[in-house]
């Protein structure tokens, strides 16, 4: 949610020029009305990053576009808010303090610092014990688990000294000292009024910082053996298990420019790891991966590798990580699992095989689908139909979990060719009425089309879904962004809707956030506004249907161009001949293509 206002947010973007905010990371060269570079976004040696000020960016090559906003939060990885914030203090627009006038509020904030302050101060007193005398074992402990000093330092790596007040005392040791750090976790006392003691007594400390930087939580290892082996702060305001992610501040830049992330389960798994120059990589912090920790590490990257040890634990991580994954999952988000052997950790492997051997091991990590494959494999003999149709059963409850249609039909269809399944066969057992009834299986949303008709003869069971597909883009702009590649692709029949539809494209590309309708400007002639009112009133659309009527007619809209293509053939054959059967070999190819579409479709239908 913007925290901004709306008259800020447009100030800013008119004083933010965007030919000096992408030309910080971007030599431009001008080029007619439009500049020129190399796009910051993925690796090229062409330039294909085409910068109109008046308009917005947009790369020709992968396809990123969108306005200065956009540009701030793509490069840096940073949400809306975070990129007004830098785009002011570059225009010097003066923000309205976040706390406003709420007095309320302002407290709370100065209370906040004044907790991360303490923190960032108990952060030094570990690193320099770790480096006094008194930590003269913790050095040695920390060398002979191979991390170097330079990462030590850069880590921020420390040391709790033994005995019971020595980080209490360093703060004078006063009642007040005492609630402070007792509010943060560092102090802590058998039952209240009990007397205080420090929480990190003789443990490695590993501190744990935010998306900013700063130091919110830390972690303790005891040095040897003894219970609990890692000691971690407590849940506060400020440290959250569930939604901190060790090293992701560190790593958050190369997560940007690399385009992936690994994720392990342990502070030093991620610390060996950077060790060794396996780079970038974030750790849970002893608790299971959660959606949280996901969205993330979406706003980061495409990218996850999800690193798990090689054991039962491992196994059951790894399940959990996928169950939540498919449960948030959007086109164009890959996941990969890596299950190391033998029980062994990341920290083991990398120290036995090195960088090489680690990363040829990221390189094999499983698809989701072979993960599927391999859990359910392990217990199922997949070369038995009995044991083919189990694994479909099995899987389908955690595939209904994938919002996206289309990309659930992909796996149905993946997971299908992966055991040999013909599709034909499992769309049999699901659907008995077969494709051949399917155009007719749909039942007519629409109200019969009455102001103009785009198409002649319709009666309302051929339902029109050139039209219905454009009420939804029309209805809920999000979907030109988020099916942008589908969407360009279609080849509409009627020749308006067509350019509707192109013109509704391009303006997409200039939003850095979809709005939430389209707003009047965007249709460039009074006859494409018309035409777009008509369609509204003409459709109805339940919202909570949308995803699923917009695959419905993405699909029906795709099947009729391959047909009318076919049929275009077929008259051309008719007419001039087809001597060297080219015009044929294509018929053929485009009914295939038309099968395999309404095969989708069916398991689609199925699956819902
Ligand atoms: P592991 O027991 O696998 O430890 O715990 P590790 O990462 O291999 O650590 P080393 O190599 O023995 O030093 C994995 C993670 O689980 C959490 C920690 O975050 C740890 O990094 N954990 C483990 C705890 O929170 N408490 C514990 O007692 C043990
Ligand atoms: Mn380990």
């Amino acid at each position: 949610m913007p925290r901004y206002p709306d008259s800020l947010i447009d100030l800013i973007r008119e004083r933010a020029d965007l030919l000096e905010v992408v030309g910080r990371r971007v030599t431009l060269k001008k080029q007619g009305t439009a500049w020129l570079g190399l796009c910051p976004f993925h690796n090229e040696k062409t330039p294909s990053f085409s910068v109109r000020p008046d308009k917005g960016y947009k790369c020709f090559g992968c396809g990123e576009g969108g306005d200065v906003f956009s540009f701030v939060m793509k490069s840096k990885g940073v949400g809306f808010n975070e990129a007004i914030e830098e785009l002011a203090a570059f225009t010097g627009i003066p923000l309205p303090r976040d706390a406003g006038e709420d007095p309320e509020l302002l407290r709370r904030n100065e209370a906040r610092q004044q907790m991360l302050d303490l923190m960032a101060a108990a952060r030094s007193f570990y690193q320099e014990e770790l480096q006094a005398p008194g930590g003269t074992a913790a050095r040695a402990y920390l060398a002979q688990r191979g991390l170097s000093p330079e990462l030590i330092r850069q880590e921020g790596v420390g040391f709790a000294p033994a005995g019971w007040n020595r980080l209490l005392e360093r703060f004078g040791g006063g009642a007040a000292a005492a609630e402070q750090l007792e509010a943060i976790g560092l102090v802590t006392r058998k039952a209240p009024g009990e007397r205080p003691y420090d929480r990190f007594r003789e443990r490695i400390i590993f501190p744990i910082h935010d998306l900013k930087g700063r130091c919110v939580g830390f972690g303790g290892r005891l040095m040897g053996p003894g219970e609990p082996k890692y000691l971690n702060s407590p849940e506060t305001e400020l440290f959250q298990k569930g939604k901190l992610l060790y090293g992701l501040h560190a790593a958050r830049e190369a997560i940007r420019k690399g385009g992936s992330a690994i994720v392990v389960e342990g502070y030093m798994d991620r610390l060996s790891l950077v060790n060794h120059g396996v780079f970038p990589v974030v750790a849970t912090l002893g608790t299971a991966m959660t959606p949280d920790h996901l969205r993330l590490l979406w706003q980061q990257t495409r990218k996850i590798v999800f690193c798990f040890d090689g054991d039962g634990a491992g196994e059951k991580a790894a399940w959990r990580a996928l169950e939540i994954y498919f449960d948030g999952l959007e086109a164009d988000h890959h996941a990969a699992f890596l299950f190391l052997p033998g029980g062994e950790d990341p920290d083991q492997v990398v120290r036995r095989e090195g960088a090489t051997g680690f990363n040829a091991r990221l390189e094999g990590s499983l698809s989701p689908v072979e993960f599927l494959i391999r859990r359910y494999g392990s217990e199922l003999n997949l070369r038995d139909p009995e044991g083919r149709a189990a694994l479909m059963h099995r899987v389908r409850p955690l595939l209904a979990k994938v919002r996206d249609p289309l990309l659930r039909e992909l796996y149905i269809e993946t997971l299908g060719q992966r055991l040999h399944i013909p599709l034909p066969l499992t769309q049999k057992t699901r659907r008995p009425d077969g494709p051949g009834r399917v155009e007719e299986a749909r039942p007519p949303l629409a109200v019969p089309f009455h102001r103009r008709p785009v198409r002649r003869a319709q009666t309302p069971s051929q339902r029109d879904h050139e039209q219905a597909l454009l009420a939804l883009v029309l209805r809920q702009p999000r979907f030109v962004k988020e099916r942008e590649e589908e969407l360009s692709r279609l080849q509409l029949e009627n020749a308006q809707l067509s350019r509707l539809l192109t013109e509704l494209i391009e303006w997409g590309q200039q939003f850095a956030e979809t709005p939430e309708s389209w707003p009047e400007a965007c249709f460039s002639t009074p006859e494409q506004a018309r035409l777009a009112a008509g369609i509204l009133t003409a459709e109805e659309v339940s919202p909570l249907q949308a995803d699923e009527e917009f695959a419905g007619c993405l699909v029906s809209v795709h099947l009729k161009a391959l047909r009318r293509e076919r049929l275009g053939l077929m008259r051309r054959i008719d007419l001039e001949g087809d001597h060297d059967h080219s015009l044929m070999t294509r018929c053929h190819a485009l009914k295939l293509e038309e099968r395999r579409v309404l095969e989708r479709k069916v398991l689609r239908d199925g699956a819902g």
